[in-house]
């Protein structure tokens, strides 16, 4: 992604009698982030929703300026935090390219506050339907340092070796650990753990292709393994009957945060999932205390203001179920090589810094 103009000049956009219209006055005040001006210039009926001719908006330029009280009031008067520009940069871009970190900052609470207003009001429409059965329905290839569905996106991609083998280290400290892997894709993640010599190391794949060519490998064959050959959804009872466990790592395709939280909930919940046992509750499925869980961080993978607002609403919900979470700063630089996407349908991760997951039971977590 090449840097956005954060000071380029704004087109005077004349009005009849010859002078800037207040639409173009409006833009040139975010940019100086006078916001007094704007103020000003919207009680006068200037439009708040005008773009210049590269689809920037006022918020692009409050954040280029990174005036915060313009910022507020640009949000307030109703853009949305995550709006593009033609270059597809959001206001964070440009927030960033000016060095303006307390601006950065408010973007990304904004973020968060209207993501979480819009949970509150969303419905489940999924009608009991997995929301990947396309996916599930549909080949899968195997080619080179990839693995493509039907469309050839990239189901995963030999690129995230180095996190794979990191968040294998992360969910497998000590040799003989309990270990659960969810989506086994190309085994990175799950040969990374074999070497690091798990007692018993359960794996649970979806995808007919998939586990046919796990079979191929002799995963089903290895001692120490047990594959789980399933949606997690449907497989609950045999995950938590083969644990509790030490380290859990979680990096499914074609599911969104809604699925991921569902997890969440499943394997950090006494009494949930769908245990025919009513009479005690069960113990969580990540062992408490002492189990460490990480997932695949690619929230929001395509723009680093979404990712960063991502990171914060998963600590936050991790924390309503007794859960810390930190993140570790991992070059992923190898991303903004067009070579790494060659024949992608989409990159699926577009930012040079991954933020890995350790989740921990908080001390306060109750079985502690
Ligand atoms: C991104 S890949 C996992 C890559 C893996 N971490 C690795 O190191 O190679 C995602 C995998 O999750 C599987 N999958 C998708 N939905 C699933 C579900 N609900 N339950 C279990 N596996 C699922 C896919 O078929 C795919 O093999």
């Amino acid at each position: 992604m090449s840097e956005p103009q954060s000071k380029t000049q704004i087109d005077n956009g004349n009005d009849n009698d010859g002078g800037p219209s207040n639409e173009a006055l409006l833009l040139a005040a975010c940019h100086a982030g006078n916001a007094q001006q704007v103020e000003e210039l919207v009680a006068q009926g200037a439009e708040i929703f005008v773009t210049d001719e590269t689809g920037r908006t006022a918020l692009h330029f409050a954040a280029a300026s990174g005036d915060v009280d313009t910022i507020k009031l640009v949000l307030k008067s109703g853009i949305p935090w995550n709006t593009l520009d033609v270059g597809n940069y959001t206001a964070g871009d440009y927030a960033e390219t000016g060095g303006h970190e307390e601006a950065y900052e408010e973007l990304v609470q904004a973020g968060v506050r209207a993501e979480m207003v819009l949970r509150m009001f969303s419905k489940d429409t999924s009608d009991g339907k997995a929301v990947n059965e396309d996916y599930l329905t549909q080949p899968v290839e195997y080619s080179g340092d990839r693995l493509v569905d039907a469309e050839k996106n990239g189901v995963m991609m030999s690129w995230e070796t180095p996190l794979m083998e990191l968040h294998a280290k992360v969910i497998c400290s000590k040799p003989d650990s309990v270990v659960l892997n969810v989506g086994f894709g190309m085994g990175i993640i799950d040969s990374a753990l074999q070497d690091l010599r798990p007692g018993r190391h359960v794996i649970v794949e979806a995808h007919p292709d998939v586990y046919r060519h796990m079979c191929q490998e002799g995963w089903d064959a290895k001692p120490n393994v047990h594959i789980l050959f399933g949606r997690w959804q449907d497989k609950l009872d045999e995950i938590r009957a083969l644990g509790p466990y030490d380290g859990i790592f979680f990096d499914t395709f074609g599911e969104f945060y809604k699925e991921l939280d569902d997890f969440h909930k499943a394997i950090f919940a006494t009494g949930l999932g769908s245990s025919s046992d009513t009479s005690t509750p069960p113990a969580p499925i990540l062992r408490q205390p002492g189990g460490i869980y990480s997932f695949f961080n690619g929230l929001g993978g395509d723009h680093k203001l979404f990712h960063d607002v991502y990171c914060r609403i998963v600590r936050a919900d991790l924390r309503n179920l007794g859960i810390e979470t930190q993140y570790s700063q991992v070059s992923s630089d190898v991303v903004m090589e067009e070579e790494t996407w060659k024949g992608i349908k989409r990159p699926y991760w577009m930012i040079k810094t991954y933020n890995l997951p350790t989740c921990e039971w908080a001390a306060d977590a109750s079985g502690q």
